[in-house]
């Protein structure tokens, strides 16, 4: 019985020194000192013993489990110490690493350039208006003097969609639909897309213009000049030279054109103006020997290109971060 003890003890402490984790402890805890154990066996089988035997060997089973449980206890927290500094270790995080940088964006330079144009413009006190990209003959034509077959339509080279419709090839068809609508005083800016069927360095088939036109009693061609030079002058800045060149225009009369210097390259034209023809008045039901006003229409991809010494507008359209970036 004693040996039987001492055996059972040895092989226990074997086995719990040696357990590699909770688990295989947790084993050598119910198979040496679990209720079902060998160890618990013994105890039960005291009673068979002579009774001067039961004291001494009780007192060893005893001795024998003590020291299991003791042994047990320090082995597991052994363990435990030993998971945690795995799982610790497992989770290291190292807070010196640097961040994922958040890259910050900007406005496009044709967006910058827009924004800046209609801020001079709403300075000066015009207000905004907006028309459809996909337009009717009449608004993008006939409402602005050019009849059907007269070859001044040749002037915009016309993409046309089904139905009949066409894409707006200038924003001067805004000025028709705001006429139609309101009465003057009027000093309207119309921002927006347009479309031709043209392709070189300085013509892509989609661009953007910037349409104002102002109508009052009394408008002269001295205001048209003097609101297009304020606005050259803050957009370019006093010193770059401008110029102003007859030219002709189906719904103006007189008609200009500016052309702002091309650094080493000559001019570049921005915009065409004019006198609003009295045609496009009555087209649109105003007495035009009762109001008089001058219209404009410019590119904003060329006046971008002119102000940051950009050779080619269709870098402004394939979004090439390299070019982007230096705005
Ligand atoms: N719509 C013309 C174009 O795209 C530009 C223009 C010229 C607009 C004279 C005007 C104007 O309002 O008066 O070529």
């Amino acid at each position: 019985m004693r040996e039987k003890i001492e055996q059972l003890k040895s092989a226990a402490l074997r086995q719990i020194v040696a357990a590699a984790d909770l688990a295989a402890l947790e084993e050598a805890r119910v198979r040496f000192a679990g209720k079902n154990s060998e160890l618990t066996a013994l105890l039960k089988t005291l009673g068979t013993l002579a009774a001067e035997e039961r004291p001494k060997v009780g007192a060893l089973v005893n001795e024998a489990k003590t020291a299991l449980e003791a042994a047990l206890t320090e082995k597991k927290s052994a363990l435990q110490q030993t998971a945690q500094t795995q799982k610790i270790a497992a989770e290291k995080l190292d807070v010196t690493l640097p961040g994922k940088g958040l890259k910050r964006g900007h406005y496009h330079p044709l967006t910058q350039v827009m924004n800046e144009a209609k801020n001079i413009f709403i300075r000066l006190g015009f207000e905004i208006a907006e028309g459809p990209e996909i337009e009717t003959e009449y608004y993008n034509f006939d409402g602005l003097n050019i009849p059907p077959h007269h070859p001044s339509r040749d002037m915009w080279s016309t993409l046309f969609v089904e139905g009949g419709q066409l894409l707006r090839t200038h924003t001067s068809p805004v000025q028709v639909r705001v006429m139609e609508k309101r009465k003057p005083p009027l000093a309207i800016i119309a921002p927006g897309r347009v479309y031709r069927r043209d392709y070189d360095a300085t013509h892509s088939p989609v661009f953007q213009q910037l349409e104002g036109f102002l109508v009052n009693k009394n408008v002269t061609f001295g205001d048209l000049k003097g609101t297009l030079t304020e606005f050259l002058r803050q957009m370019f800045g006093k010193e770059r030279n401008v110029r102003f060149r007859p030219s002709y225009f189906p719904f103006t009369e007189p008609s200009v054109e500016v052309d702002v210097e091309w650094e080493g390259k000559g001019w570049m034209e921005i915009l065409g103006s004019g006198m609003i023809d009295p045609n496009v008045f009555k087209a649109v039901g105003y007495d035009p020997e009762k109001f008089s006003g001058f219209a404009f229409g410019m590119g904003i991809d060329r006046i971008a290109m002119l102000k940051y010494g950009i050779d080619n507008i269709h870098l402004m359209y394939e979004n090439d971060l390299r070019f982007l970036e230096q705005f």
